[in-house]
């Protein structure tokens, strides 16, 4: 895909913003850390896909303290998110993330993840998570992939298809990466996280990590209810995790 120079530029400039956001975020929340710790043993976290939204989440589980390898096409364009990050951080391909992590968090265009199963199906059914946050959007991926993810009943099936045998949580998905470094551990209530999977040994690890970097994770169904997961449906944006349980009510 052909991209332009200066929207790249701008994009870029974008992640270093969107990491320092984390930063404040977890500077306000001095005992983050220390949490981690207590909590549970440091996980290695990977994420193909280092942009606006896997830039963000994988800053949130560096500063926690976790190993975290960012991957992106152009690993050798993400020294400033490394940086950011904090020591726990590195870059390397997507094949190096998916070798590195015990957790893989999937944050690419919708229309990658197709190759993305092919290369690495295999090593990505053998992880304990791979949390899907990518999503199909017409406006990028193009109308076709959104038809087909359709057809397939919606993104949590679509992306079980593609990614066989990967013990998947669909979680993170229409949340905004501002919005994602601005309210982790926020002060008062939580905000929620609709997840969606079918493993329950998944979806205890990625509750235990989504409440590790401050916020609430509400299980909504199975992976056909990841269909909902995407922006645009009434669980799409920010909302507190009794709001997120009155949603799924509308829904069944
Ligand atoms: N932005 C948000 O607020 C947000 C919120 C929730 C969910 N999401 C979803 O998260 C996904 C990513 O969105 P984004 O906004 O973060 O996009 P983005 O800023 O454009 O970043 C996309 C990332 O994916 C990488 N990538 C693309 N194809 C790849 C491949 N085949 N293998 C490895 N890495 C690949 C890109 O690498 P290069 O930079 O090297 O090209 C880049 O690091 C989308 O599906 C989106 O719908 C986004």
């Amino acid at each position: 895909m052909v991209k332009h120079p200066s929207f790249e530029f701008d994009r870029r400039k974008f992640l270093g913003l969107a990491a320092g956001g984390v930063a404040a975020s977890a500077a306000a929340a001095p005992f983050a850390a220390f949490a981690q710790a207590a909590g549970g043993a440091s996980l290695k976290i990977a994420t193909i896909g280092a942009g606006h939204e896997g830039g963000t989440l994988g800053t949130l589980f560096a500063k926690q303290g976790h190993p975290v390898m960012f991957s992106s096409l152009h690993p050798e364009l993400l020294k400033d998110l490394v940086a950011s990050a904090g020591p726990t951080a590195q870059a390397g391909t997507a094949e190096q993330a998916v070798e590195f992590g015990d957790v893989i968090l999937l944050v690419v265009p919708y229309t990658a993840v197709e190759q993305i199963g092919k290369d690495y199906g295999k090593a990505l059914a053998a992880k304990q998570l791979v949390v899907d946050v990518s999503n199909p959007i017409a406006q990028r991926d193009g109308a076709a992939i959104v038809s087909w993810v359709a057809e397939q009943g919606g993104a949590g099936l679509a992306t079980a298809k593609l990614l066989p045998g990967a013990h998947l949580v669909r979680g993170f998905n229409a949340i905004n990466y501002v919005r994602l470094a601005a309210d982790a551990h926020r002060p008062g209530e939580a905000l929620g996280v609709p997840i969606a999977g079918d493993d329950p040994n998944a979806i205890a690890l990625a509750t235990r990590l989504i409440k590790e970097i401050g916020f609430e994770p509400v299980l909504v169904g199975g992976l056909p209810m990841g269909k909902y997961l995407v922006p645009g449906t009434p669980l799409g944006g920010e909302h507190t995790p009794a709001e997120i349980r009155q949603i799924v009510a509308t829904l069944k």
